[in-house]
C-alpha cells in the first residue's frame, strides 16, 4: 500500500459538548476509491466533514500529501485540491445545469471550457439539459450535476457523501461506474454510501464506522466476505 495521499488519523470531536467522532481514521490513496459506510446517525457525514475542515477536531489531525492541514479552512482546502459534494443541498435548483458548473468553477481564473467538456462527456445527459433549470431534473441526472460541479474545481479528491441517495439500482451502478471511470483518472474518490454492499464491491478501502469509531477496516472485499461484517450491516 502506498502512502495515503489524504488521510485523518484519530479524529475526535463533534458539534458542541459532546464528541460525535472518536478517534476515528479514515484515509484514500491516490486514484484509489474508500468509502464509509454504517448505520444512520453513525457519524459517516460528520467524518466527511472532518476531513474537509466543516467541524473543529479536538483531537487528531488531517494530512494532505503528507503536509498537515488541520488549521485549514476549507475553501483553502478546494484551493489545495480537494472537493466536496455535500449529503444534502448540493446543488442550485433553480439555476441552469450550466450555471451549476461554472459556479463550481468560480475559483478558478483559467479557462473553463474544457473542464465543462470532459464533464459534459462523462455525463452526456447533462450536455443534453444544459440549459434547463436543474430543480426540473431527475434524482439522478442532479446528483450527476452535483458531481460535475466538484469536477469543475479539478480536484485531486473527490469526496461524495452519499451520491446515490434516493436513485434506482440501475441510475445508482450506472453512477459507480462513471465513479470508477473519475478514479481511473487519477482522482481519488473517498465517498460515503448507504447501499453498503454495491458500494464496498467497488471499494479499494472500505471503513465501517458505529457511534463515531471505526468497527472494521479493510478492502471492499475484506469486508465483503467478513462475517460479521456481513451479519450486521449487510442483512447477512
Ligand atoms: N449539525 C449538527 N449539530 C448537532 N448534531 C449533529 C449535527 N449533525 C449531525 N449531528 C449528530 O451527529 C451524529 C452523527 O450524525 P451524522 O450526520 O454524521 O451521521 P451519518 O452517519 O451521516 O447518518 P446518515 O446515515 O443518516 O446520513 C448524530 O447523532 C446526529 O444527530
Ligand atoms: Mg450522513
Amino acid at each position: 500500500m502506498s502512502e495515503p495521499v489524504l488521510i485523518g488519523s484519530g479524529m475526535t470531536g463533534g458539534y458542541g459538548a459532546a464528541d460525535i467522532l472518536h478517534d476515528c481514521t479514515i484515509a484514500v490513496e491516490k486514484g484509489r476509491i474508500s468509502v464509509i459506510v454504517g448505520p444512520n446517525g453513525a457519524g459517516k457525514s460528520t467524518a466527511m466533514k472532518a476531513v474537509f475542515g466543516m467541524l473543529p477536531l479536538r483531537q487528531g489531525a488531517v494530512r494532505l500529501d503528507g503536509h498537515d492541514i488541520t488549521g485549514l479552512s476549507p475553501q483553502d482546502r478546494v484551493a489545495q485540491g480537494m472537493a466536496f459534494v455535500p449529503q444534502t443541498r448540493n446543488i442550485f435548483p433553480s439555476m441552469t445545469v450550466e450555471e451549476n458548473l461554472e459556479m463550481g468553477a468560480f475559483l478558478r481564473r483559467d479557462d473553463i471550457a474544457g473542464t465543462m467538456e470532459e464533464v459534459y462527456h462523462l455525463f452526456p445527459i447533462l450536455a443534453e439539459k444544459r440549459h434547463q433549470p436543474t430543480g426540473e431534473l431527475s434524482g439522478g441526472q442532479r446528483q450527476q450535476v452535483a458531481v460535475g460541479r466538484a469536477l469543475m474545481t479539478r480536484p485531486r479528491i473527490l469526496m461524495l457523501d452519499e451520491p446515490t441517495a434516493g436513485v434506482s439500482p440501475i441510475v445508482m451502478d450506472e453512477l459507480f461506474d462513471r465513479i470508477i471511470e473519475v478514479a481511473r483518472t487519477g482522482i481519488s474518490i473517498l465517498m460515503v454510501e448507504q447501499n453498503a454492499r454495491q458500494a464496498l464491491e467497488i471499494a479499494d478501502t472500505g471503513y465501517v464506522l458505529v457511534q463515531g469509531r471505526n468497527a472494521y477496516t479493510g478492502s471492499g472485499a475484506e469486508l465483503l466476505a467478513d462475517p460479521e461484517v456481513r451479519r450486521s450491516f449487510l442483512g447477512g
